[in-house]
């Protein structure tokens, strides 16, 4: 058996705002089936505190960065958790990462410094007599960790998976001292970047191994165009770097066994789910194809690019409901768009159940985005017959068949691509779309091919097994 510490920032079913939740409650599920242990050290934030009920107490600190500490054992949902309960840092109203502005908050270094620091010092003492062979950790939110295994001499390998490069995770130097980071080490070669701190940076260099969510993200992060900065720290390191796709857990995306929708097998089951899918969202009856988007609203997505190329996808009688949160400028363009066009509804907010009503009652799910290290709504549309739309980008270029002359000819298209990723391709693809969805036959078998997709974590996490099990002495 191999024991793996993963820790993360945020973890389904407990706290959740994007995909990298899913991912740190799926993956520890699939690696079980592979001999591999997780545990998952999570921060305790309120929302976390309140769902944890009973759980022991297996190591306590007296004053991690500006408070006392203590951490929790518990099991949720099959996951083997380890919750950093310290209030100071992490019992607040607001966001996981920022105040109700959307501000993120002021101490977010620390509060992640403290996740980190206590994953080295679970590498350096064990918890619970349960000693970890290898540290997992995910996004900058666990970057510093191999500077504090390093501090404390723990040769244990770390892992670091980059699910965005996007977030550096930097803190001014002058927090050097309050994050009891070595002075002597704030150089280029290690967290040093462009006079900053860079938990992200410290990630990178400090690992064993890096990873990132699918091939073609990996490839394209050693440019300067999706790099954003550490293209060239990554160019470095680039022997170590792998890409992995992500998968989704596939008893919680089953449109036969779902709670949330009128369960079906084939997607001829899917029209009691577009029929009460239209009523939620205030839809007419319409002939063309009903497209769904459920997303954060950030620059990353596309939303703007969506709003340019909509006309085309409306003027063609095509559908739209969204639901997202995020970027109050695009909030209030949606909406705006919303209240023009009667084939285009918006719900604003955070919704898991109406997300998978979504993915069962469309036929089409968009995912425009500039840069995707994998995505998942595409891979739950593939699963749910609700062909996906996707920018040719990241994890959305490796996981979805594109509707091409050849690959219809081997009736073997499982979705539609558009490059370069601009409105004007993005419409082009919608009257691609329409055309494609008013081909009965064609879009059946397209329907087929994608319900038969693997988009479970089988292969994936074999792939993780092994990136641990090269990096573990064996023992004598
Ligand atoms: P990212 O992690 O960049 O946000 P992913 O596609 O990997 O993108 O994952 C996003 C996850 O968050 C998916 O599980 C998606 O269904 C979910 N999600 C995003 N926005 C919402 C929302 N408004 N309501 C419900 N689920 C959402
Ligand atoms: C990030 C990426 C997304 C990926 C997710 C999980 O949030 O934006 O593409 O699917 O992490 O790895």
């Amino acid at each position: 058996m191999t024991k793996a510490l993963f820790a993360v920032s945020e973890c389904a079913p407990l706290v959740k705002t994007g995909g990298l939740a899913d991912v740190a409650g799926a993956l520890p599920g699939a690696l079980a089936d592979h001999g591999v242990t997780v545990r998952v050290l999570l921060p305790g934030y309120r929302t976390v505190m309140g769902q944890i009920g009973k759980a022991a107490t297996v190591a306590g600190y007296k004053d991690l960065f500006g408070g006392p500490a203590k951490l929790l054992a518990c099991t949720i949902a099959d996951l083997d958790l380890l919750i950093l309960d310290a209030p100071h840092l992490y019992d607040r109203d607001g966001a996981i990462y920022g105040d109700a502005t959307g501000a993120d908050w002021p101490d977010n270094p620390e509060r992640f410094a403290a996740l980190s620091k206590v994953a080295a010092m679970i590498a350096a003492d064990g918890v619970d007599g349960w000693m970890p062979d290898v540290v997992h950790g995910h996004d900058w939110q666990a970057g510093l960790t191999p500077e504090y295994m390093h501090a404390l001499g723990v040769t244990t390998p770390f892992v670091f998976t980059i699910h965005n490069i996007a977030f550096h995770g930097n803190a001014d130097a002058g927090k050097l001292a309050a994050l009891g980071l070595d002075p002597a080490r704030f150089t280029s070669e290690h967290f040093e970047f462009w006079g900053q701190i860079s938990a992200l940076k410290a990630g990178i260099v400090g690992a064993a191994k890096i990873n990132t969510v699918s091939q073609t993200y990996a490839e394209e992060l050693l440019t300067p165009e999706f790099g954003i900065g550490m293209d060239g720290i990554l160019r470095a390191r680039q022997a170590d770097l792998s890409g992995i796709v992500n998968g989704i857990d596939i008893d919680v995306w089953n449109p036969a066994t779902d709670q949330n929708i009128t369960t079906y097998k084939s997607a001829a089951g899917k029209s009691a789910n577009k029929k009460a899918l239209r009523k939620t969202f205030g839809l007419g009856p319409s002939d063309g194809p009903l497209c769904v988007l459920v997303s954060r609203l950030t620059e990353q997505k596309g939303i703007d690019l969506l709003l340019d190329a909509l006309p085309t996808l409306l003027e063609r009688d095509g559908q739209l409901a969204l639901l997202g949160s995020g970027d109050p400028k695009l909030e209030i363009a949606l909406l705006e768009a919303a209240d023009r066009h009667e084939n285009l509804s918006v719900k604003i907010g955070y919704d898991e159940a109406l997300s998978h009503r979504m993915m069962a009652g469309g036929d089409v799910v968009l995912v425009p985005s500039r840069f995707e290290p994998c995505g998942l709504t595409q891979l739950y549309g593939l699963r749910y017959g609700t062909l996906p739309l996707v920018a040719l980008t990241g994890g959305l270029a490796d996981t979805v068949i594109n509707a091409s002359p050849a690959a219809l000819t081997r009736g073997v298209a499982t979705g539609l691509q558009f490059f370069p990723i601009n409105a004007q391709a993005l419409a082009n693809a919608f009257a691609r779309l329409c055309d494609l969805y008013r081909d009965n036959q064609t879009w059946k078998t397209m329907q087929r091919n994608a319900m038969k997709q693997p988009v479970d974590w089988e292969t994936s996490a074999v792939a993780y097994k092994d990136i641990y099990a090269g990096l573990i002495e064996p023992r004598p």
